[in-house]
């Protein structure tokens, strides 16, 4: 599936009012305790609150399915800093750069927003995450012990990560990653 890491195969854009039920499917697919659909729009109605959906053009067999949306993130910008609350990518279009395009996009958009630095939790076993944070940039700054809990009922603790946004923010973000 190389071929979907060619330029311009994803397409980002912001969530709009008829994207909450595509974005609580969305969300539901990549966690156990995921939001539901009115927990979501009180986010996106929060004070400098938004969502981002990623579409694959040419998504093959599935492809109907990744043009109404293959994954999304969830931040908030407040004064300089910013928070990415959440990112996911639908199981059957993982490894395709398709985190990779929404991290940068909102990257982006919360530095356009005004913010210097990105703050995200992430799980410590969630290794595959921790490695597309640092890539971006982001270190780890902290530990919150038993921050998640899973629908087992295990707790588990989570790292804290930021990244200075006007360091990292980059040449390799162009018009592109955002539709
Ligand atoms: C983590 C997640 C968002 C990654 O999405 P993705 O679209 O598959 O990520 P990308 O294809 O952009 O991968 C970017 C990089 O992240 C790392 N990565 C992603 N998935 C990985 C995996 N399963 N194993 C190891 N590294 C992984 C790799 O470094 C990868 O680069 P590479 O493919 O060139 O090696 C996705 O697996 C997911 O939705 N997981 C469930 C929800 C979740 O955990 N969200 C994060 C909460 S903090």
């Amino acid at each position: 599936m190389l071929g979907l890491r060619r330029p311009g195969a994803i397409g980002v854009k912001a969530v709009g009012p008829f994207d909450l039920g595509r974005l609580t499917r969305l969300h539901r697919s990549c966690f156990e305790d995921s939001w539901s659909r009115s927990d979501l729009a009180h986010l996106l109605a929060l004070p400098g609150g938004f969502g981002l959906i990623a579409r694959l053009q040419d998504g093959g067999l599935a492809s109907l399915e990744a043009l109404r949306g293959a994954g999304f993130s969830l931040c908030r910008v407040v004064r300089d800093e910013s928070e990415l609350l959440s990112i996911g990518v639908a199981p059957g279009f993982r490894r395709r750069g398709v985190a990779t395009s929404l991290l940068r996009a909102s990257m982006r958009r919360c530095h356009e927003w005004g913010a210097g630095v990105m703050f995200l939790e992430v799980a410590v076993d969630n290794v595959s995450a921790q490695r597309l944070y640092k890539v971006h940039g982001f270190e780890q700054v902290g530990r919150r012990p038993d921050y998640y809990q899973r629908a087992n009922g295990e707790r588990v603790s989570a790292y804290t990560m930021r990244c200075d946004l006007t360091q990292h923010l980059p040449a390799w973000i162009d018009d592109r990653d955002m539709a």
